[in-house]
């Protein structure tokens, strides 16, 4: 009898994402290329200052199949991936050897809670939407240190879920992490919001499903000056 894909071997079992989550996430996903949110970052960040310029650093956090990581790749940056699930690096690891990057790659196969974050590491914190897949128990302590690991003028990237959300309402409360308009604003509190757009309304999920999304999309810069 063959284990459903997240109960293999190397897979960190995340409540919030399970192995159906993730098949789905997968067949939906797997054709299409980078995030556009993370797309508009990179147009925000600009190109390097010149040939001599010291590499950029990102973190992916739940960097799933890794179109993310690979457009930051093959931009130049150099990315720590990050992902409870094996499989899911191997697809990143896959992708970097695919365009000669597998030199800039560096993966983390942790749950978020237990993934070492560096203070003043990275130049940008990419985390399409994976943060919502955090338990609320931990989620103080990873925003801290995704917050912590920005350098001064770096940008954090991604998604927070709404209250409304249907993945939300349908899980048990301690599965999955949510913020009201306000929450999310005290979240970035302290830094430079570019964007905070909310989607609150009836759609699909990726392979075709009807599902309502509630959804805090976020470009916020770390002030030169963080407390
Ligand atoms: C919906 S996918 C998003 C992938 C990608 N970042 C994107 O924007 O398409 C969420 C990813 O986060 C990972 N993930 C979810 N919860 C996690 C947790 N608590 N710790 C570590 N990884 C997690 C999953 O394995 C999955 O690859």
């Amino acid at each position: 009898v063959s284990a459903a894909p997240a109960e293999r071997e190397g897979e960190i079992p995340v409540p919030g994402f399970d192995a159906a989550r993730m098949e789905h996430y997968e067949r939906g996903t797997a054709h299409r290329g980078p995030r556009e949110l993370l797309v508009r970052a990179l147009a925000i960040v600009g190109e390097p200052a010149g040939p001599g310029a010291a590499p950029r650093r990102a973190i992916d956090l739940g960097a799933g199949l890794g179109q993310e990581a690979e457009e930051l790749l093959r931009r130049g940056w150099c990315v720590t991936a990050t992902d409870a699930s094996r499989r899911m690096l191997d697809s990143v690891r896959r992708r970097a050897s695919a365009i000669g990057a597998g030199d800039r790659l560096e993966v983390m196969h942790a749950a978020f809670e237990a993934t070492p974050i560096a203070p003043e590491s990275f130049d940008l914190v990419h985390a399409g939407f994976a943060l919502p897949f955090c338990p609320p128990r931990h989620f103080d302590a990873v925003w801290r240190a995704l917050r912590a690991s920005l350098r001064p003028g770096g940008l954090f990237v991604g998604q927070f879920f709404g209250p409304r959300d249907e993945f939300v309402i349908t899980s048990p409360a301690e599965v999955m992490s949510s913020h009201t308009t306000d929450e999310v604003r005290a979240r970035l509190d302290g830094m430079e919001v570019l964007v905070h757009e909310e989607v609150d309304r009836m759609g699909e999920t990726a392979p075709g499903v009807p599902k309502h999304w509630h959804v805090h999309h976020v470009i916020a810069r770390k002030r030169a000056s963080e407390p």
